[in-house]
C-alpha cells in the first residue's frame, strides 16, 4: 500500500506549510504531490516555493505560479481581482529568475498511483471544477460536463481519484448509478481527521482544500492523504496565523487595504 499526501494552494504561507509537513511526517506518507499555487497572496513566496521544491515529488502549476513564471498576457491578467493583481506584482519582486525558471517546470497534470492530479481542471489551471457551499446534495450529471468528462476518462483508465485545488474549498464528488453526480459537499469544519472510504468501482473527484489560505470557514491548513488500499483522509492542521498576519502587515510595499484584507481572511478561513 502506498500513502500519498496531496497538498495544494500554499500561497506563500510558509507557517502553514511547515505545520502541514510536520503533520505529514507523523502520517507514514510515502510521497508528497503538489497540486499548484506555491506562490501568490502570502508573505513568504520564495520560502514556500523552495520548500515545495524540496518535499514534493510531483508539482502541478497553479494559476498564480503561471502568472509569476510565464508573464501572463493582458487578457489572462484581467481575470485576477485588483487585490490579487497587486499581490502578484509584489510576489514577482520576491522571486529570483532562477526560481521563476523552476516554476516554469511545474506540470499541467499527472497520472500516477491511481491519481489524476491537476490544479483547476486537468486542462486548465484557471477553470474551476468545484462549486460553492450552496450546492444541492445531488445534481444531474448532464449539468456538469467537466465532471462527466473527467469521470469518463477515470473509468476508462482505471484511475481511482481525481484531485485538484484552486477553489480552496474541500469537496468530494462521485457518481451514482442512474447518472447522478453526487457532491458530498464540505466536510464538517470541526472534524480534524475526516476519513472517506473509497470503492474501486466508483472513482471520486476531490478538491484537497488549501494549505495556506483555506476558504471554507475553517482557518486551519487543509490537505489530503490518499492510500492505495482504498481510503483517504482530510487533515486539518492548526498553525500560527498571528505570525503570518504580522508578516503580511509588515510589507509596506503593499497597500494597507490589501494587507488588512489578506491578514483578516486567514483568521476567518475565507
Ligand atoms: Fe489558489
Amino acid at each position: 500500500m502506498v500513502r500519498i499526501a496531496l497538498i495544494s494552494d500554499v500561497h506563500g504561507n510558509i507557517e502553514a506549510l511547515e505545520a502541514v509537513l510536520r503533520d505529514i511526517e507523523k502520517q507514514h506518507v510515502d510521497e508528497i504531490y503538489f497540486l499548484g499555487d506555491a506562490v501568490g497572496y502570502g508573505p513568504k513566496p520564495a520560502d514556500a516555493l523552495e520548500r515545495v521544491l524540496d518535499v514534493a515529488r510531483l508539482k502541478v502549476m497553479g494559476n498564480h505560479d503561471a502568472a509569476i513564471a510565464a508573464s501572463l498576457d493582458d487578457s489572462e491578467l484581467k481575470r485576477y481581482t485588483p487585490k490579487a493583481l497587486e499581490l502578484l506584482t509584489w510576489t514577482n519582486t520576491q522571486l529570483t529568475d532562477a526560481q521563476r525558471e523552476k516554476l516554469k517546470n511545474f506540470q499541467t497534470d499527472f497520472v500516477i498511483d491511481g491519481i489524476w492530479g491537476f490544479h483547476g481542471t486537468p486542462w486548465s489551471y484557471m477553470d474551476y471544477l468545484q462549486f460553492n457551499s450552496e450546492l444541492p446534495s445531488a445534481v444531474q450529471e448532464d449539468d456538469y460536463d467537466a465532471f462527466k468528462f473527467i469521470f469518463y476518462n477515470m473509468e476508462k483508465e482505471g484511475i481511482s481519484i481525481g484531485a485538484g485545488g484552486h477553489s480552496h474549498i474541500p469537496i468530494i464528488s462521485s457518481r451514482k448509478k442512474g447518472n447522478t453526480l453526487v457532491i458530498h459537499g464540505l466536510m464538517p469544519a470541526d472534524i480534524h481527521d475526516y476519513r472517506v472510504e473509497l470503492d474501486d468501482n466508483r472513482p471520486v473527484i476531490v478538491n484537497v482544500g488549501s494549505v495556506g489560505q483555506p476558504r471554507d470557514g475553517d482557518p486551519r491548513a487543509c490537505y489530503v492523504i490518499y492510500g492505495t488500499s482504498g481510503e483517504m483522509f482530510y487533515r486539518r492542521v492548526p498553525y500560527d496565523i498571528g505570525k503570518v498576519q504580522q508578516d503580511i502587515m509588515s510589507i509596506t510595499d503593499l497597500s494597507i487595504d490589501v494587507r488588512n484584507h489578506q491578514a483578516k481572511r486567514l483568521e476567518l478561513g475565507k
